[in-house]
C-alpha cells in the first residue's frame, strides 16, 4: 500500500473514542461519522476501473445489480463481468458489488488494523461497489453490523428500524416490499455510516460513487451446532452413546415399548449435558475453546489457502528472512489464539499451534505484512518452529509465492 493510502489515526471513528462507539452505538443504534478520512478520494487504493478489473476475474465474488424502488425491477446478475456487461446497463440505475476486496488487494487489509477497537476474528470482508447514478441494492437488512464509509461520489442512506419484514418475491434478492425512512443522510468523500443488525437500510447513488463496507460476521446457533456436529465427528470426540443399564427397574420402563417416556429424554439430556467437561466458566471448557477457534478460523471464508508448493526447513526459512525476504500473511487465512492457562494456543485456518504470546499477537492482527522486526520479535528456534509450520500450510507467504 502507497504512503497516501494508510488510514489517519482517527480512522474509522473521527473524533469519537473508541469506548463511546462501543458504550453507545455497537450493536445498539446506527451511528454517523462525517470526515473521518479527509481526502480519501484523492488517494484511492481501489477505483471503479480496478474494481471493475478484479470483477473481471472469474475467482473473484462479484454482483451486479439493478433496478429502482419504484419500479421493482430488481435484476441480479454474477461475475466475471466484461466491458459489455456494463454497456448492457447504462449510465443509470445499477452497483457493481465485490466480496472480499482485501483477499484480491491485500495491502487493503492494512485498513482492517484501525479496527482493533473489535475483536478482529469478528471481522468479515471488504466489500466495494461502484453504483451508477441512481444506483441501489434495494432497501433491506443485514444480519450482521456493517461500516459504510463513502470513498467518492455522494450517496443518499435511508434507514428505518421499525420496518415490514415482507420481502418482494424473488429469487435471488432480498428486498424489502416496503419501506418508509426514519432517517437519510447524504454521504460524502470520507464520511462513514455504522449499522447495527436488523436496521432497514437503502442506499441510492446520487451520482456514480464507491462505497467500501467493512462486514462483521456472527455464527448463528444453527451454525454452531452443525459444525460442531461435524467436529464431534471428525475429532473423534464421541463422548459416549445413549446408555440405559437402569431398564430392569421397572419405574423407568415406559409402559409401552414404543414410547419415549421422560425418563429416556432425561438420559438424552444427560448425555448432551456431557458435552463439555467441566462448568459453565469458559477457562474451564477447553474442548469448548479449542473446538470455537477452529471454527471462526473458517467461519464464512470463500476461499481456503494451500499448502506452500516446496515446504521450507526452518533454517530455509531463516535464511530467507536474513536476505531480506518479507513475509506476508496468506490473505485467505484467519487467525486467532487463546490462553490455554499454561500456554497460548495460536489458531490458522484448519491447523493450531503452540505459540509464544507475542508471535500469536502479532500474527493474529488483520494486515498483510508480517513484519517481526517492527514487533521486536526475534528469530528464534521456537519463533522458526511456528512460521515454519504456518509457511508450509500456507498461512504465511513471501512476495515471490
Ligand atoms: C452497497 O454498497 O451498495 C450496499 C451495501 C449494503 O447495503 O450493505
Ligand atoms: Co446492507
Amino acid at each position: 500500500m502507497q504512503d497516501g493510502l494508510q488510514p489517519p489515526e482517527c480512522f474509522p471513528l473521527g473524533e469519537m473514542t473508541a469506548e463511546v462507539f462501543l458504550r453507545d452505538y455497537w450493536q445498539k443504534k446506527p451511528c454517523l461519522l462525517r470526515a473521518v478520512w479527509p481526502g480519501i478520494e484523492t488517494c484511492l487504493p481501489i477505483d471503479a476501473d480496478e474494481l471493475a478489473g478484479i470483477a473481471a476475474d472469474e475467482t473473484a465474488d462479484s454482483r451486479l445489480i439493478s433496478g429502482t424502488f419504484d419500479k421493482r425491477n430488481w435484476h441480479v446478475d454474477y461475475g466475471p463481468f466484461d466491458s459489455q456487461d456494463y454497456d448492457k446497463l447504462g449510465e443509470s440505475d445499477w452497483t457493481l458489488l465485490v466480496q472480499d476486496v482485501e483477499k484480491h488487494y491485500p495491502p487493503l487489509k492494512n485498513w482492517l488494523s484501525s479496527f482493533s477497537f473489535l475483536p478482529s476474528w469478528r471481522l468479515d470482508d471488504i466489500m466495494i461497489s461502484f453504483a451508477a447514478a441512481g444506483g441501489s441494492v434495494g432497501p433491506h437488512t443485514d444480519q450482521y453490523d456493517v461500516f459504510l464509509f463513502q470513498t467518492s461520489g455522494k450517496r443518499r442512506w435511508y434507514i428505518s428500524d421499525s420496518y415490514n419484514p415482507k420481502l418482494l418475491e424473488h429469487e435471488e434478492i432480498k428486498v424489502l416490499q416496503e419501506f418508509s425512512e426514519d432517517q437519510s443522510w447524504d454521504l460524502e468523500p470520507g464520511d462513514l455510516l455504522y449499522l447495527p443488525p436488523n436496521i432497514a437500510h437503502f442506499g441510492v447513488a446520487l451520482e456514480p460513487c464507491l462505497s467500501y463496507s467493512v462486514g462483521l460476521r456472527a455464527p448463528a446457533r444453527a451454525e454452531l451446532f452443525a459444525d460442531l456436529a461435524e467436529w464431534f465427528a471428525r475429532e473423534d470426540h464421541q463422548g459416549g452413546r445413549y446408555s440405559d443399564p437402569d431398564l430392569g427397574n421397572q419405574s423407568t420402563f415406559a409402559a409401552d415399548p414404543g414410547e419415549v417416556n421422560s425418563e429416556a429424554i432425561g438420559r438424552v439430556q444427560q448425555l448432551l449435558n456431557t458435552t463439555f467437561p467441566g462448568n459453565n466458566a469458559p477457562e474451564e471448557n477447553p474442548v469448548l475453546a479449542d473446538w470455537f477457534c477452529q471454527f471462526i478460523c473458517a467461519y464464512r471464508l470463500n476461499g481456503t489457502p494451500a499448502p506452500a508448493e516446496t515446504s521450507l526447513s526452518e533454517i530455509e526459512l531463516h535464511g530467507l528472512l536474513a536476505d531480506g525476504s518479507r513475509l506476508y500473511r496468506n490473505p485467505w487465512s484467519r487467525f486467532c489464539w487463546r490462553n490455554t492457562g499454561n500456554s497460548v494456543c495460536l489458531y490458522a485456518t484448519g491447523m493450531k499451534v503452540d505459540c509464544e504470546p507475542t508471535l500469536a499477537k502479532l500474527i493474529s492482527k488483520p494486515g498483510d505484512e508480517l513484519d517481526l522486526q517492527a514487533a521486536g520479535i526475534t528469530f528464534t528456534p521456537d519463533v522458526g518452529r511456528v512460521l515454519t509450520a504456518l509457511y508450509n500450510h500456507g498461512h504465511l507467504l513471501f512476495e515471490s509465492d
